[in-house]
């Protein structure tokens, strides 16, 4: 039920920060630290490489993964579109372990995907909102999001809940811990509480960039580039704006042909190695009349940055600067009068091919 609130889709982003708390409690071990079931815990240790299939944000939500895994676990990980893979096969691994992320469980693309692989005798992992939903039945081993209902149309509390499972196993099958997930989780949970409570500013900010735009780009570099894209089709999804999400150094190899008067930037500045890559590419499009708006994480921020995300564990930044991205689509689509929980011609669930 939504309450008081006049959208699902706010309520779910306020929801975010609970949700991450939620799922520390429920991945939570006897001795306190963070963990996965044994048997699942094995099946990705045995595997020599995962092989992460989704759709959408799910698909967004595992490029973050597969850096967990390989940044956290050494363990190699290819990222796949859902509706592609059954045309284009990649060579496989000796022993690989396939991992559907999927909210509803029910994505048609991706079952297709998970079907083909069991025929092959592949072993198969779900990490899925539903309980009981077809991928999760039909799939070796389940790992829930525990996010409760997701009703809007776009995802958003279902994306936080991906990355924060898929941190939590990466940890899980770690040797060396490079960092302590439970804290940092608990940080992340308090940044996102803090970017939730900001949504008066970050209404100026649609409002400012927005009110009128056709198309907006979105830049990143490294994780940024990833929420970049998840940016990008919060906006295009409900509010009609045309939007392209991009790693900052591909501007020039192409795009930044497109940059006019007053068109659109939206850069997220989270990751040091990268900072002053990302402001030169800010700077770039300004100087060809870029209306530029830079979100940027305490530690790397500077002063005239449009908006300051509390600082979070490097790989943990995800989930907290897509929300400002989430709430801009939000307001954008708001104050065009769209609908923001159905928007055209979408599902919730894409249950056909
Ligand atoms: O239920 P799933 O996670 O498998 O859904 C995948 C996509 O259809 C979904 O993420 C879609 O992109 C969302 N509407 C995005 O907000």
């Amino acid at each position: 039920e939504k309450g008081a609130y006049p959208h699902y889709m706010l309520k779910e982003m306020d929801e975010q920060p609970s949700v991450i708390r939620k799922i520390s409690k429920a991945y939570e071990s006897e001795l306190g630290d963070l963990t996965i079931a044994p048997e699942i815990k094995q099946a990705l240790q045995q595997a020599d490489r995962l092989y992460i299939i989704a759709a959408g944000t799910s698909y967004h939500a595992g490029l973050v993964g597969k850096q967990y895994f390989e940044k956290m676990a050494q363990k190699p990980v290819e990222v796949h579109i859902s509706s592609e893979f059954g045309y284009n096969m990649p060579l496989l691994s000796q022993k690989p372990l396939f991992i559907f992320i999927t909210q509803s469980g029910e994505t048609a693309d991706s079952r297709q995907v998970l079907v083909k692989i069991k025929e092959l005798g592949y072993p198969s992992l779900t990490i899925t909102n539903v309980q009981g939903s077809t991928l999760s039945r039909e799939a070796d081993h389940t790992l829930l999001l525990h996010a409760g209902p997701e009703i809007a149309v776009a995802s958003t509390k279902a994306y936080v809940a991906q990355i924060a499972v898929l941190a939590i196993a990466a940890y899980a099958i770690a040797e060396d811990k490079v960092m302590d997930v439970k804290q940092e989780l608990a940080i992340a949970a308090n940044a996102i509480q803090v970017m939730v409570d900001a949504k008066a500013a970050i209404e100026e900010i649609a409002l400012a960039y927005l009110p009128i735009a056709r198309n907006a780009f979105f830049i990143g570099r490294n994780m940024d580039y990833y929420v970049a894209m998840e940016g990008a089709l919060k906006l295009k999804e409900i509010s009609y704006i045309q939007a392209e999400g991009f790693a900052g150094g591909e501007l020039k190899h192409g795009t930044i042909a497109l940059i006019e008067e007053g068109t659109p930037v939206f850069a997220l500045v989270t990751q040091e190695a990268v900072a002053l890559n990302i402001r030169g590419n800010v700077k770039e499009v300004a100087a060809r009349g870029a209306h530029a708006c830079i979100i940027a994480m305490e530690g790397v921020a500077e002063e005239g940055d449009h908006l300051v995300l509390p600082q979070v564990h490097e790989l943990l930044t995800p989930l907290v600067a897509v929300v400002p991205l989430q709430l801009i689509s939000y307001y954008a689509a708001l104050h065009r009068r769209c609908d923001v929980d159905k928007p055209r011609n979408l599902a919730k669930s894409v249950t056909v091919e």
